[in-house]
This record gives C-alpha cells, structure tokens and sequence, in this order.
C-alpha cells in the first residue's frame, strides 16, 4: 500500500455528511501512480464541525481538489504535536520539510491560537519566521499552523483559491444579485437527486425559475466532471507525483455523462439574461427565458410535456426584496407540472411555502437540510407528489 497521509477536508458546517459520500463515491475513479483507477481504501478518520479529516496516498489525496465539488479547501497535515513552550515549538518547527512543498516559491504563514499557553498568534509567527526564512507575508502558497488546547498542528494548503470560486467567478460582471456559493448549490443538487438512478436524470428537465446567474443549474451540469482549469498550490510542491503536473491529466480519468435531459433558466430580471447566456455558454441543451415566476405567460408553466424538476434560490426578504411572499411562490411552483421541488428558504418561510405548495395539490416533504447562506439561517427541503 502506498505511503499514507492525512487531508483535513474543509466544507461548509452542514454539508459534511454529504462530503463524505462525495469523497467515497469519488474515491475509486482517482488516478493511481501508473494513471489507472487506484484500489486503495479511504479512511475517514474523524469528523469535525465544517471537515472531515482522512487518511490516503497523497496522490489520491491531492485530487480530491479537482473532484470534490463540496469542498472549499484541502490541507495536508505535516506535524502535530502537544507543545507548551517556545523552545520546543521552535525545534519542531525547523524540523519540518517545507521544501517539499515549497521548493523554489515563497510561502506565507496563518497562525490561529485558542486555549493553549502559546496563545500568542503574533509569537508563533515570529518564531516560524525564524524557523523558515523563505516565509513571505504576500505568497500565495500557505502553511497553517493552529494551536488549540496545546496541541500544535501545521498542515500546507493543497488548494490555493478556495475550490468554490469556479471560472465564471473570475470577473464580477457575471454575478447576480445574492449569487448562492457554488459549493452549497453542488449539495442542493446532490440532495435534490438523491437516490434517483443517474440514468433516469437524462429524460429530465432541470428548471430554476428564479435563476439569476445560473448557479445551480451550472453546477447540475458539471456535477459529475472533474475541473481542471484552476491552478492549484500543489501543482507547484516538489514533492506532488508528475502525473498530477501533466498538462493532460484530464484525460485520463473515466468521462462521466452531464445530468439532466435540459436545463431550463428563467429570471425575471432583463439583466440576467447576458449574465446567464454566459455563464451557461458551455451547455448546448438549454433556454434560458425572461420570465415573472408569478405571471401566466411564464414558459414553465405552459408548454412542458416532459419530465420536470424544479429547483430555486428565492430572494429571502432580507437583503433582496421579496414582497410576493413564499405562500404565492408555493402555489406558483406546484402550478408547474413538476415531479420534484427544490428550494432554499430562509428560517422561518417553510411553513408559509407548503401551504402555498398544498393549495391545489398535494406534496409531501423527501429532505431537509440546514445551513447558512451568506450568513442567513436557511433550509434546502425537497417535495414530491404526495
Ligand atoms: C437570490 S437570487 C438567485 C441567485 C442564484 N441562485 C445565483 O446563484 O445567482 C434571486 C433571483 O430571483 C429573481 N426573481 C425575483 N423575483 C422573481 C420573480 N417573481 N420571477 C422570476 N425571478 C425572480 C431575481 O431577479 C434574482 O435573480
């Protein structure tokens, strides 16, 4: 078995049941060192608020950044200890190889310190300076060190920019108002899927009536790919297999189907529009219509004879107005000749959706699942037909 290391996965509170099913049911398609899928277990050490940490080769572990679609941040542990003084600190410091990660690039240092008797953020910084001269406050590779209850832990961040800034992030003209994180859309997705056989998802059409810059939609579309245009900080580290630098190393991974017969974006919003022919510019089966989710001329509720699935992100009221309410956004989404709803409400609204959704018909409750959205308490649920 191949020398193994431990990853300290990091996702949003809330999502990290999912993650684990997503590592697992990723884990047999990444590439061992002679680029064939690899048979190597993943152990799920522990689980913790916001993470899960794991242990497995590291070529296996690198790639989760190009896989998980959960994931925010992916660091590697280097060293852990108890510690209770400086002197020591200092000697395990010196002793860790950060040319193996970095070795012809700067790196910065991260130091958070709770409960411990090196508390002294400031301190740590100070002696890891000394211990590693090459350290520069601006790089963009980092070492983490953490400091919690006298137990000292360094890890490198695998990951560079957050894995849920995907391309179309690059530029803020591409953004709508409220845009959800792509990494919370990828799980509203997964949950809203659920245990439907992923071959039955291509006789259906996905709609998100209040789409705005497509967030969801686009990540229904590239659930199963891997992403490859990111550069990530372990590209660069000296000791990252040369497999995982190849320039074509996406072809070597088993090509998976996209989802869904069609994706369907409407907004109400005329500036949208651009946005989302944009954003969605890679995906060749969809429409994308300026439409009033509330109004009778609105496409969706007219002219589909297919399999329907319908999933949004309504304004919540707080910071994006939203004055028709969520018992007239129900009624209106079970107008639709849906077989599955999805929609993200803030904290308190479910109640005032399902009796709107239960006006002319009848919908009983698949999932719930809590998290927050920019800060706002919310839930994804998923209805079905009761
Ligand atoms: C919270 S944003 C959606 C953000 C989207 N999930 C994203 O990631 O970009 C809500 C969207 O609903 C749209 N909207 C508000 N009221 C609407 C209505 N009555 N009909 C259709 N769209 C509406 C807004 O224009 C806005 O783009």
């Amino acid at each position: 078995m191949a020398l193994s290391n431990q990853f300290y996965v990091i996702t949003q509170p809330g999502l990290e049941d999912e993650l684990r099913q997503e590592i697992s049911e990723i884990w047999p398609y990444l590439l061992n060192l002679e680029a064939r899928p690899n048979a190597e277990p993943v152990i799920f050490l522990k689980q913790e608020i916001g993470g899960w940490l794991i242990e497995a080769p590291l070529i296996l572990g690198l790639q989760l950044n190009h896989f998980s679609h959960l994931a925010s941040r992916i660091l590697l542990r280097l060293d852990e200890f108890k510690v209770k003084d400086f002197p020591k600190l200092y000697d395990r410091l010196r002793k860790i190889p950060v040319d193996s990660y970095f070795s012809k690039q700067d790196f910065r240092v991260e130091v958070a310190a709770s409960k411990s008797r090196l508390n002294n953020e400031k301190r740590i910084l100070e002696l890891a300076k000394k211990a590693w001269p090459k350290m520069q406050e601006e790089a963009s590779g980092a070492i983490m060190i953490r400091m919690h209850d006298d137990i000292c832990t360094v890890s490198v961040d695998t990951t560079g920019e957050h894995l849920h800034r995907r391309e179309h992030r690059a530029s803020d003209k591409w953004i709508g108002e409220a845009p959800i994180r792509e990494t919370l859309a990828a799980f509203c997705i997964r949950k809203l899927i659920a245990a439907e056989p992923l071959a039955s998802l291509s006789e259906v059409i996905l709609c998100d009536p209040m789409a705005g810059s497509g967030t969801l939609l686009k990540e229904a579309h590239q659930l199963l790919q891997g992403h490859f245009l990111s550069e990530y900080s372990f590209q660069k580290f000296a000791v990252t297999p040369k497999l995982l630098k190849l320039e074509g190393l996406a072809s070597n991974f088993t090509s998976f189907p996209t989802l869904f017969a069609k994706l369907w974006a409407t907004d109400r919003d005329q500036k949208m529009m651009e946005v989302l022919r944009r954003n969605l510019s890679e995906i060749s089966a969809k429409q994308i219509n300026c439409a009033d989710v509330f109004s009778n001329s609105d496409p969706v509720g007219v002219s589909v004879t297919q399999r329907l699935w319908l999933v949004t992100n309504p304004p919540y009221g707080e910071r994006l107005e939203f004055k028709e309410g969520f018992e007239r956004l129900g009624e209106a989404m079970a107008q639709r000749s849906s077989e599955r709803i999805g929609v993200i409400l803030p904290k308190g609204a479910f109640a005032q959706f399902f009796k709107g959704l239960n006006r002319q018909s009848s919908w009983q409750v698949q999932s719930q699942s809590f998290f927050k959205n920019g800060g706002i308490s919310v839930e994804f649920s998923v209805f079905v037909p009761a």
